[in-house]
């Protein structure tokens, strides 16, 4: 990692990624796990093999990761696994191959609730949100784990999210989608978290919203939390993306910088349209 993550040129801030077990002059990996990232990376979810209960194998030695100072995003087909691998993670599935490990930490055996008390914030793709309840009941949810005062938090979520503090008591069901997103955020901001997971943040929402909701993923990778994303919009999620992961059917199938992967003929072809 380089001594300033949080340069002014995201868009592509490839220079950041100096330590992430490829130099940046490599070119696109074309498969699989990659042993030399896992040795360094804060959050890394290494080899991950399982599905659900005792079904098939939905994830086959797959692996993701990400750095302090990065914003890491995973893209790839319906289907291809990209929730599973983030639920493996935060570790809503059993995997039988491979380990998560937390800042140094092999957390693969800890329950959810357990991962969060270490330091993972995890916004699911779908029920991220309490509708019923108020914006701010949303996010007093959301530091459930916290004996302190979190008063500061929320209000650095307020600044972060302005249109959340217009809207703290109306309820959250009444909100667009991109204010949505933002109160889903805003409650995994809560906890403090050391990485933040967001599975399709800017899902179902206008492009400028899209765009809107990237500059405030960004504001908050600049704060030095490191995040590991899931977005259907690959393109423009590669384009700030520091490490990029394309998944197909549980494997990896590529793995760059977000440069490299825009780059890459294979990858266009396939999976961004030409
Ligand atoms: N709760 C579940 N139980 C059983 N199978 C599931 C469940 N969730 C997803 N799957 C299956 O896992 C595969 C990958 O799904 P998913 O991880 O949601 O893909 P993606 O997020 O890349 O669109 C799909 O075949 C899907 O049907
Ligand atoms: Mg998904």
């Amino acid at each position: 990692m380089s001594d300033n993550p949080y340069h002014d040129d995201r868009g592509n801030k490839d220079r950041s990624i100096t330590k992430d077990g490829g130099s940046k002059s490599d070119p696109v990996r074309k498969s699989g796990a990659t042993k030399s990232a896992a040795d360094a990376a804060f959050l890394i979810g290494e080899t991950m093999t399982g599905g659900y209960g005792k079904g098939p194998d939905i994830l086959h030695e797959c692996t993701i990761a990400v750095n302090p100072g990065e914003i890491a995003v995973i893209v790839g087909p319906n289907g291809a696994g990209k929730s599973t691998a983030m639920k493996a993670v935060f570790g809503m599935l059993n995997i039988h191959t491979g380990r998560v490990v937390l800042d140094g930490e092999d957390i693969t055996a800890l329950s959810p609730q357990d991962r969060v008390v270490k330091g993972m914030g995890f916004v699911p793709q779908t029920s991220n949100i309490f509708t019923s309840m108020t914006v701010e009941e949303n996010l007093e949810m959301g530091a459930f784990i916290r004996r302190d005062d979190f008063r500061d938090t929320m209000a650095q979520i307020y600044d972060l999210f302005p249109i959340l503090k217009e809207k703290r008591y109306q309820a959250a069901g009444e909100l667009s989608g991109g204010q949505r997103q933002q109160v889903a955020v805003g409650r995994a901001l809560m906890t403090q978290p050391k990485v933040l997971m967001l599975d399709e943040p800017t899902a179902g929402v206008s492009p400028i919203v899209m765009d809107e909701l990237f500059d405030r993923i960004i504001e908050v990778a600049r704060t030095g939390i490191p995040i590991l994303m899931v977005e259907q919009n690959a393109r423009q999620a590669l384009e700030i993306a520091d490490k990029g992961y394309v998944l197909v059917q549980g494997r990896n199938a590529h793995t760059g910088t977000g440069k490299e992967l825009l780059a890459d003929d294979d990858v266009r072809r396939s999976f961004l349209g030409g």
